[in-house]
């Protein structure tokens, strides 16, 4: 774990010594032009195949993000993402997403029901509209006239563990700490460029109208093309109150690694909440250069990591040991 001292020294000779940080921020700012991808828990794993094979054939970050993540978004095996996906204690299963491309430009939709592709939702509102946001009934408006289809997304077996749980629940939202949750893509293309993606059925059981970080730029996902690109998992309410992507890519803008990054944006939470039993927080980052970082609250995070060829599956380091 980056030790604290270390890096408080480190931000404060930044601070006075402007030369060293511009040299470090130089350093990480070469593109690198082998591709990467990037996802967070097991099924980022199919996810990375098919985002692996748009960046193979020469295509963009952003096809290969929005295409990597389509796939646990149609899976009903997913209980977290898309279709399949567990709904809030009223039974309606509502999606968030997010996406953001290498020129700046995002888009999201937020509390978005009977869609089973919120992701690809997203990219639309980013490429077609003049905002970067639709939330509820207005982003399904927008989703039918550019040509979706609605669809039940509330699977039987959605349904059976909704019914269990209202039995003894008491009505109470759930904190979900369990090894499923958000998929977040970040990848890098072969002309150097990075984009993201992050989308999700949101906490389990949560109360009708929750939103959560991931369509929230800066919080669930942000990618900065000069610098790199970062995204969350998790508990999304301390995701949010820290803004923990766009913290981790400003700290990879001051110099640190995406190993460092990631740990400082968790450290954040535990100073803000030391009784942090019932929180589980991941992120992932990516710099320019095609290094990567993940790190956690607690043990039990994985996330896939394609590069080289290699599709690997990797725990990530924990705070909890
Ligand atoms: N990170 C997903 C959520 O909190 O909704």
């Amino acid at each position: 774990m980056l030790n604290r001292r270390r890096f408080l020294q480190r931000g404060l000779a930044a601070s006075f010594v402007v030369s060293p940080l511009f040299q470090r921020v130089n350093a990480t700012a070469v593109a690198s032009k082998e591709p990467v991808v990037i996802s967070t828990w097991n099924h980022g794993m199919p996810a990375n195949e098919v985002a692996w094979k748009v960046l193979q054939s020469g295509g963009t970050a952003l096809d290969a993000v929005e295409q990597g993540v389509r796939v646990p978004e149609g899976d009903p095996e997913v209980m977290s993402v898309g279709f399949g996906g567990r709904p809030d204690r009223d039974g309606h299963v509502t999606l968030d997403a997010c996406i953001m491309d290498d020129k700046g430009n995002a888009g999201s939709v937020s509390f978005l029901e009977h869609i089973k592709h919120p992701i690809s939702v997203a990219r639309l509102v980013m490429e077609k509209t003049p905002h970067v946001m639709l939330s509820g009934d207005g982003a399904l408006e927008f989703a039918l006239q550019n040509g979706f289809k609605t669809e039940n997304l509330l699977t039987e077996e959605a349904k059976r563990q909704w019914e269990a749980w209202k039995e003894q629940s008491d009505y109470q939202p759930e904190v979900n700490i369990e090894n499923h949750d958000t998929i977040s893509m970040l990848a890098l293309d072969q002309q150097g460029n990075l984009s993201g993606a992050c989308t999700t059925s949101g906490l389990a059981y949560k109360m009708h109208g929750r939103v959560g970080d991931s369509p929230i730029i800066g919080a669930g996902m942000f990618c900065d093309n000069e610098v790199g690109a970062a995204a969350a998992t998790g508990h999304g309410e301390w995701v949010m109150r820290t803004v923990g992507s766009f913290l981790v890519v400003e700290l990879m803008r001051q110099g640190h690694s995406p190993q460092e990054a990631c740990e400082e944006a968790v450290m954040r939470i535990v100073k803000l909440k030391p009784n942090f039993d019932e929180v589980q927080i991941g992120y992932i980052a990516i710099s320019k250069a095609g290094e990567t970082g993940a790190y956690c609250l607690h043990p039990g995070f994985n996330y896939a990591l394609y590069r080289d060829g290699q599709n690997k599956l990797i725990d990530a380091d924990a705070y909890v040991k």
